[in-house]
Parts: C-alpha cells; sequence; structure tokens
C-alpha cells in the first residue's frame, strides 16, 4: 500500500518514506557558502525520505537573493560537502537544487553592476530580489532592468548547469533538481509572455520555448546520469509577473510528454494550489500525470490527508512540504504520530542567524517541557 510512510525506489536510491522537504530558500549563508548551522539545519530535517536543498545558484550571474550558497566555486562545494555528509549520518537522501533566476535579480549582485539576464529585456514588475539597496543595506529591492540572452550565451548558461550538476555529486549529493519554477530563467523561457526571442529558443511556438529546458536537462544528464536528475516546474504560476499565455496549457502538457522519454529521477510541481485553483485544474492534473510517466512529486499547502488522498488516487507518488518542515524539524515523527504542529513564522524565513533555523525544537522535547 502506497502510503506516506511507505518506503520508495526512486530510480535505484532508496528513500525510507514519501514525504520530501521541498526546496526552501533561507538566506543564510554567509559569503554564498554552506556552513555547520546549515548542515545541522538539514540534519535535523533528514527524517524526509528526501531533501532537496535550497535553490543553490549555478553562477554569480544567476544569483538574485544575498546568502543563498552557490555550486559553482569550489569552496562551495566544500561547504555543501559538510551538509551531504550530515544528512547520510542520518540516513537521509539530498538533492541540490540548481537554480538560475534569469531577470529577478539586482545590479548589485552582478559583477561590476551588470544587468541581470533573462529571456528577453522584458523587465519582471513589482518583484523584488534581495540585495542591496541604495544605502549599502541588504533589502528587498526591484529587480533591475535585465538585458536578453544572445544565443551563444544561452549555450554558455546551458553549460554552467552542467557543470554545477558535476559540482553538487562532487559535493556528495544523492542527485540534483534543475528548477524549472517559479518564474526563474528556464520558466522566463518557457513562457510566452516573456519570452520574445526570435533565434531557436524564441517564443513563436510551444518547440521554440522548450529548447532552453530541453538542452538543460540533456546536458545534466550527460554530466551525472538521469537517475539523479529531477526537475521542478510551476504550470500556471503567475508569481513572479509571469503572465497568462495562449497554448499554457498544451505547453506545459507537450514538456511532460518529452520529459518522459528521458528517464529522469522525478518531475515535482511546486505550485498545487495554483494549479488546482485554475479551470480544469484537477484534469490538467490528471492530464499531466498520463503525459509524465515517471515519479512525480508535488508540493503546495499540503495536510496529511490530502497528500495520503492524492497518494492513493495515485496522482502523484511522493509528497512535499515545504513550510510546516521548516517550524518542524522532526515533521514525518508528528505526521506519522499525530503530534501537533509548530506554526511557522514567516518573519524569519530568510536571513538572519540560527532563530527561526536551527532553534526549532523536536516534538518530544516539547513534551517534556510540558510535563517538567
Ligand atoms: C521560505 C521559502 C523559500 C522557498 N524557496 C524556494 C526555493 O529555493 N526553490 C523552490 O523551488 N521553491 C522555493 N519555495 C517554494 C516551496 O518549495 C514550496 O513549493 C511552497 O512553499 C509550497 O509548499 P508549502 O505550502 O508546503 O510550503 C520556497 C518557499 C518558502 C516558504
Amino acid at each position: 500500500m502506497s502510503d506516506l510512510f511507505s518506503a520508495y525506489d526512486l530510480a535505484g536510491l532508496h528513500l525510507k518514506n514519501r514525504i520530501v522537504m521541498a526546496p526552501m530558500t533561507r538566506s543564510r549563508a554567509v559569503n554564498t557558502v554552506a556552513d555547520a548551522q546549515t548542515a545541522l539545519y538539514y540534519q535535523q530535517r533528514a527524517g524526509a525520505g528526501l531533501i532537496v536543498s535550497e535553490g543553490s545558484p549555478i553562477s554569480r550571474q544567476g544569483a538574485g537573493y544575498l546568502f543563498t550558497p552557490g555550486i559553482y566555486s569550489p569552496e562551495q562545494v566544500e561547504g555543501w560537502k559538510q551538509v551531504t555528509r550530515a544528512v547520510h549520518e542520518k540516513d537521509g537522501k539530498i538533492f541540490c537544487q540548481l537554480w538560475h533566476v534569469g531577470r529577478i535579480s539586482h545590479v548589485s549582485l552582478q559583477e561590476n553592476g551588470a544587468a541581470p539576464v533573462g529571456a528577453s529585456n522584458k523587465k519582471a514588475e513589482n518583484t523584488t530580489a534581495f540585495a542591496y539597496d541604495e544605502q549599502g543595506q541588504a533589502a528587498r529591492v526591484q529587480a533591475s532592468q535585465p538585458r536578453a540572452l544572445s544565443t551563444q550565451e544561452v549555450a554558455a548558461v546551458v553549460q554552467d548547469f552542467a557543470r554545477a550538476a558535476a559540482n553538487a555529486v562532487e559535493a556528495g549529493f544523492d542527485g540534483v533538481e534543475i528548477h524549472g519554477a517559479n518564474g526563474y530563467l528556464i520558466e522566463q523561457f518557457i513562457n510566452a509572455g516573456i519570452n520574445t526571442r526570435e533565434d531557436r529558443y524564441g517564443g513563436n511556438s510551444v518547440e521554440g520555448r522548450l529548447t532552453f529546458v530541453l538542452e538543460v536537462v540533456d546536458a545534466v544528464v550527460a554530466a551525472i546520469g538521469s537517475s539523479r536528475v529531477g526537475i521542478r516546474l510551476s504550470p500556471f504560476n503567475r508569481g513572479f509577473d509571469m503572465p497568462v499565455f495562449d497554448d499554457e496549457a498544451q505547453t506545459w502538457l507537450e514538456l511532460a510528454r518529452l520529459l518522459s522519454g528521458k528517464n529522469l529521477a522525478y518531475v515535482h510541481l511546486s505550485n498545487r494550489k495554483a494549479i488546482i485553483n485554475n479551470t480544469n485544474g484537477k484534469a490538467f492534473l490528471e492530464a499531466f500525470r498520463k503525459a509524465y510517466t515517471g515519479t512525480l512529486i508535488m508540493a503546495g499547502e499540503y495536510t496529511k490527508e490530502e497528500g495520503e488522498r492524492d497518494l492513493q488516487e495515485g496522482l502523484i507518488d511522493l509528497v512535499a512540504f515545504g513550510r510546516p518542515f521548516i517550524s518542524n524539524p522532526d515533521l514525518v515523527a508528528r505526521l506519522k504520530n499525530g503530534w501537533p504542529l509548530t506554526a511557522f513564522d514567516p518573519a524569519v524565513f530568510y536571513g538572519g542567524g540560527q532563530e527561526g533555523y536551527t532553534d526549532y525544537p523536536v516534538y518530544e522535547e516539547i513534551a517534556d517541557q510540558a510535563a517538567d
């Protein structure tokens, strides 16, 4: 029987349960290098069947938020080694999320104050990066005016993804998750409202708009092997100034079909609520499930009961929880035993030190204190 607590074979990788810790940026890596505190944070959460790390920039150009631990320099690879070792010590599994933010960045984060790059020069209106303001303070600032990547530069970004994947394996990760979701660079190419290019990555056809993501997948697979590669997508995402476009459902279903042929570890949908709140949302998910025949993960405001139901109905194979994992390091044990959950606090999601990061107690500690 497939329930949340049964084991799962993820392309040859044994997961002790079907609960995934969703990738979550915490912006606590000073100098963009994961450290002992990062290792402790992930180790505390190693009860998950699979952890997907916070987004890890594949290059300086790919960063849009301060204090995010990258995966492009030797120091960053060394930093992540502590994390993967700590998770493996607790019999956990961890994938590295490979991230290029594209236009959701700011000149203060880019080399020599350059403009961020995107699929086109369309700016993300009313959207912030986490960067330096005019006073030099870390702050949420409007994303800068981007410039469109040239055709040759796109090929170079594809190679950055492949190199980052090899780095992730060197750092001890069990695999990588390509971040194709939430309005970042890959989705900027997929969305016809943003991708106004006229080259072969161009916006006039579904095929053109899917070229970049498929090249990234192929390059990453060539670097580390298909069974170690997952990808995250967010169909119908409207965050980060992503517009509605024609043939939207058809685009995502075509991508699902094409990814099916690539023998990946999984596809991960990040935004269950945005998908189901669409007209025909449930039908779309069912069509996606049919089109993509491999392991499917989904995240988005799941409760234990909803997760169990979606597993039972065969809609997905693994259930991802995001925010509940921030405030419940022992989330799996709490769900299993029916113990109450500690509420999460958005004020401590990003930045700062150990407060709201590694200081959340497990339930047994809370219960012991109550009994004292
Ligand atoms: C603090 C925070 C940081 C996040 N960072 C990322 C990220 O780096 N990469 C990503 O794909 N999604 C990110 N997300 C989205 C989550 O992975 C997840 O899809 C979303 O929170 C919905 O799941 P939930 O309702 O269980 O929290 C983030 C969400 C939160 C709350």
